[in-house]
């Protein structure tokens, strides 16, 4: 008879490792021959709660090619803002590093990430970030160089041309929404981060924001990274990327 017995232990260790390097083959296939627009390797993300150490994300790996279509889902407190916040560069890994378009974000300072933020991503805040003192208009005005038209025309396509001139006090919680949302798209960045896009939305409403941010997908190439508890959102998109105990896995077979 030929071929070595293997041990049980090792056999055991062999098979985890060959089931790891499947999940890495599974998300290289599917994203081979495009150049990535995100990737993170390695990452670690720990901080100090009440003097306890708390680790969000532990040897997280991703890869997202140029013009995918990512949700990432997970329970709440699974680290999936804290993950969007280190993609985008608004915030710094404890170990491990993050690459846009293929360059390594982590030598540059605030100013180099705020240049490169400018450049090619969008980001809408799950706490949407508006400026108080700005008008929705102002707002959306912000990263375009005082290109008004583009402004309203943002503005428009999310259903609220008639508050441009409203300050993020007199909008509710849906329309502060739609605003974020509208100032992430205006400039049309190449990468669009998104954390709960429709979490405060009505079903319509939803359904047209939606229906945007796939148009962008389609029309402009833009890669979409959004975090969502819509599972009927996260099922259209490219793939379904789930956040557990610190680390992506891969849900096959849902898109
Ligand atoms: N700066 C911080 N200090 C302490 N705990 C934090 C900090 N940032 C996040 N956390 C905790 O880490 C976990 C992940 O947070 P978060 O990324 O917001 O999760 P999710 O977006 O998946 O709900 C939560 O339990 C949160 O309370
Ligand atoms: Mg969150």
């Amino acid at each position: 008879m030929t071929g070595a017995v293997v041990p049980d232990g090792a056999a055991a260790q062999a098979l985890s490792a060959v089931q790891h390097e499947n999940n890495v083959m599974i998300s290289k296939r599917k994203i081979m021959q495009k150049p990535l627009a995100v990737e993170a390797v390695n990452l670690d993300k720990h901080v100090s709660s009440n003097g306890n150490a708390l680790v969000i994300l532990s040897g997280l790996d991703l890869a997202i090619a140029a013009g995918e279509r990512i949700a990432i889902v997970g329970s709440s407190g699974s680290g999936k803002s804290t993950l969007l916040g280190l993609l985008a560069g608004l915030d710094n890994p404890t170990q491990g590093k993050v690459l846009i378009q293929g360059q390594d974000i982590a030598p540059l300072d605030e100013d180099g990430r705020a240049a490169l933020r400018a450049r090619c991503m969008g980001f809408v805040f799950q706490s949407f970030q508006l400026l108080p003192t700005l008008t929705a208009l102002e707002n959306v005005m912000l990263p375009l160089q005082d290109a008004k038209s583009q402004a309203i025309a943002a503005l428009e396509r999310v259903g609220l041309a008639h508050r441009l001139s409203h300050y993020p006090r007199h909008l509710s919680g849906g329309e502060q929404q739609r605003v974020a949302i509208a100032r992430a798209f205006a400039p049309r960045p190449a990468i669009l981060f998104a954390d709960e896009p429709t979490g405060n939305l009505d079903a319509a409403t939803g359904e047209n924001i939606i229906e945007l941010l796939f148009a962008l997908n389609a029309e402009s190439g833009t890669t979409l990274v959004l975090v969502t508890h819509d599972l009927t959102l996260a099922n259209r998109c490219g793939r379904v990327l789930s956040l557990q105990q610190g680390r992506i896995v891969e849900l096959e077979g849902v898109a």
